[in-house]
């Protein structure tokens, strides 16, 4: 599926904007719907901090998926974008009294659970309502990931879940306790994993886990094994779908399964990020001692990843097909960091040139900011164009 994009139209909208390719997403669900049902008991939930544009999430769950949440502000979006609270599961190391009570009013499915003081207060305040907590520990199962060093969650030193140290005893506490009921275990080891094996080391460590629990006649029902599948940024249009057949295979040949156990997966950028461009308009191409500069009008704070994580993005120059030349694209905003691309070959740029900075459906539009008292950019739907 080659994306194309109406330019003539893009011409029409102030820039910069997101665009949203619907098709695009609406096959890739389709093809995560027919991957996961293959597999028994495979529970798919759309991890809302990747997009959490309300067009967007209409549509996710138009299909039936569930959402991961990371905050009370998302689990009230997801509720009013039509996600039934029997599907949101919502983690996060440091949810606040109003976002658990705001989980509990709402009856969601499980709350994922990140140490034994979070656990009590949980049991507290749902006492005080009067409800039981469905609960899933968070572990931190001190698996490395092939990724960026920011956006890995799985080791030792990171700040999520529980230490496997402490898991017996946190699950001793959890099974004692009167207003949590323990549903199951959660992991997540990063984000952008392109490395199956990264996964597989994933299975083998829940199996060891498990293993050990039952040993102490521990058995849970829910086993969820977080996010983190990557998408192709270096060739957005000969990889638009990852492979999610790949994906799941991994977890039905390597992940050791009770009878009845569901397995629960938290997808956001695979879900959502080859959907996206960001679309900008050049302001001015300038030279420099032995650069030249295509200076365009959005910078870090619409689309922050190259800025924060030195992230590549594909940039294509929608307006014309001119001899090729090279650029730093840079946005402009005052901070040196502010750059999209370093050294790409561009058809020609000029001013009035608009740019398509690609696979930017994923922390995208949900990190922009207000830097420099700029605006928000606005997310444009194909079907809405
Ligand atoms: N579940 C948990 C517990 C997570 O922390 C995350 C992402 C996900 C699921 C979804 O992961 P995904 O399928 O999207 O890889 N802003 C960074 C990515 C941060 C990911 C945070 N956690 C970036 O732009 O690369």
């Amino acid at each position: 599926m080659i994306q194309t994009f109406p330019t003539d139209k893009f011409r029409t909208i102030d820039t910069p904007f997101y665009y949203y390719d619907c098709d695009l997403l609406r096959e890739t669900l389709h093809v995560i719907e027919e991957e996961a049902s293959k597999h028994k008991g495979y529970i798919v939930h759309y991890a809302v901090k990747a997009n959490a544009n309300k067009k967007v999430l209409n549509l996710i769950s138009q299909t039936g998926m569930g959402a991961d949440c990371v905050s009370g502000g998302e689990i009230q979006r997801c509720l009013e974008c039509g996600f039934p609270s029997e599907k949101i599961v919502y983690a996060g190391v440091g949810k606040a009294d109003w976002e658990i009570n705001l989980g509990l009013d709402n009856d969601i499915f499980c709350f994922n659970v990140e140490s034994e003081e979070e656990l009590e207060i949980i049991n507290k305040l749902a006492q005080k309502r009067g409800k039981i907590a469905s609960v899933c520990l968070r572990i931190n199962p001190e698996v490395g990931a092939h990724t960026h060093a920011n956006i890995t969650t799985g080791l030792a030193e990171n700040k999520f879940g529980i230490a496997l140290r402490y898991v017996p005893s946190i699950i001793s506490a959890a099974l004692e306790i009167t207003h949590i009921n323990l549903i199951g275990l959660h992991f997540h080891i990063g984000s952008q994993i392109m490395e199956m094996q990264d996964f597989q080391a994933l299975c083998a460590r829940i199996n060891d886990i498990q293993d050990d629990l039952e040993k102490r006649g521990v058995k849970v029902e829910n086993i969820n094994v977080g996010g983190g599948l990557g998408i192709d940024y270096n060739d957005p249009e000969g990889h638009p779908i990852p492979d999610f057949q790949s994906y799941f295979n991994t977890f039905a040949k390597h992940l050791k399964l009770r009878k009845e156990q569901k397995v629960h997966f938290e997808l956001g950028r695979s879900v959502v990020g080859q959907m996206g461009s960001l679309i900008t308009r050049t302001l001015y191409v300038k030279q420099g001692k032995s650069r030249q500069f295509a200076i365009v009008d959005a910078g870090m704070s619409d689309l922050l990843r190259p800025a924060l994580y030195q992230a590549h993005h594909r940039i294509v120059n929608l307006s014309n097909t001119d001899d090729l030349q090279s650029y730093d694209v840079v946005g402009p905003i005052c901070e040196s960091s502010d750059v999209f691309a370093k050294e790409v070959s561009l058809p020609t740029v000029h001013r009035g040139d608009l740019l398509a900075i690609r696979s930017a459906g994923a922390y995208g539009e949900s990190m922009a900011s207000q830097y420099n008292c700029r605006k928000l950019p606005t997310g444009y739907m194909s079907d809405e164009l």
